[in-house]
């Protein structure tokens, strides 16, 4: 039985996860714009995961046989002034993940609930991960700088990152 405020904390992470996925996406379309086809593969890619995210905990409080309340989900942040803000603003976004995680975390540790403690465990790892791709993006992005064929290079390593390669 899920308890009240779990399960609130759930439906706002789900929002969240949504959100995310959308974030990404708009992301793939201003990429798509500036014609770095390697980042909008990437980040297409992205917000289906994020979409992935949104469903597996969906899909827990169903599980516990309560039911999701989807909260309304803003439009996404659409233009960045350079592709550094935008790999900037989604590293800082996955921060913001990792930090909502964790309190989700300490709320069902703190509740006792012992089922959704164990799902968010996989969600505590992704969130290494996310928080490192993000960062090696910004580290690199920093480092090509204002360097136009870099960041070609730069995409075109991100489109075999895109492809599993
Ligand atoms: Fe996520
Ligand atoms: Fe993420």
């Amino acid at each position: 039985m899920l308890k009240p405020q779990v399960l609130d904390a759930l439906n706002k992470q789900i929002q969240h996860e949504f959100s995310n996925s959308y974030t990404y996406l708009a992301a793939a379309a201003y990429f798509e714009d500036q014609v770095y086809p390697g980042f909008a593969a990437y980040f297409r890619k992205q917000a289906g995961e994020e979409h992935e995210h949104g469903m597996k905990i969906y899909q827990h409080v169903l599980d516990l046989n309560a039911k999701p309340t989807l909260g309304a989900i803003e439009a996404p942040k659409a233009d960045f002034p350079t592709p550094l803000d935008a790999l900037k603003f989604v590293h800082a976004l996955e921060r913001k993940t990792t930090a909502m995680i964790h309190a989700l975390y300490d709320l069902a540790t703190r509740e006792n609930d012992l089922p959704t403690r164990g799902m968010l465990e996989w969600f505590v790892k992704e969130q290494v991960e996310e928080e490192k791709w993000t960062d090696e993006f910004v580290t690199t992005g920093e480092r090509v700088g204002s360097h136009t064929g870099a960041w070609y290079m730069f995409d075109h390593h991100v489109s075999k990152k895109a492809k599993g390669e």
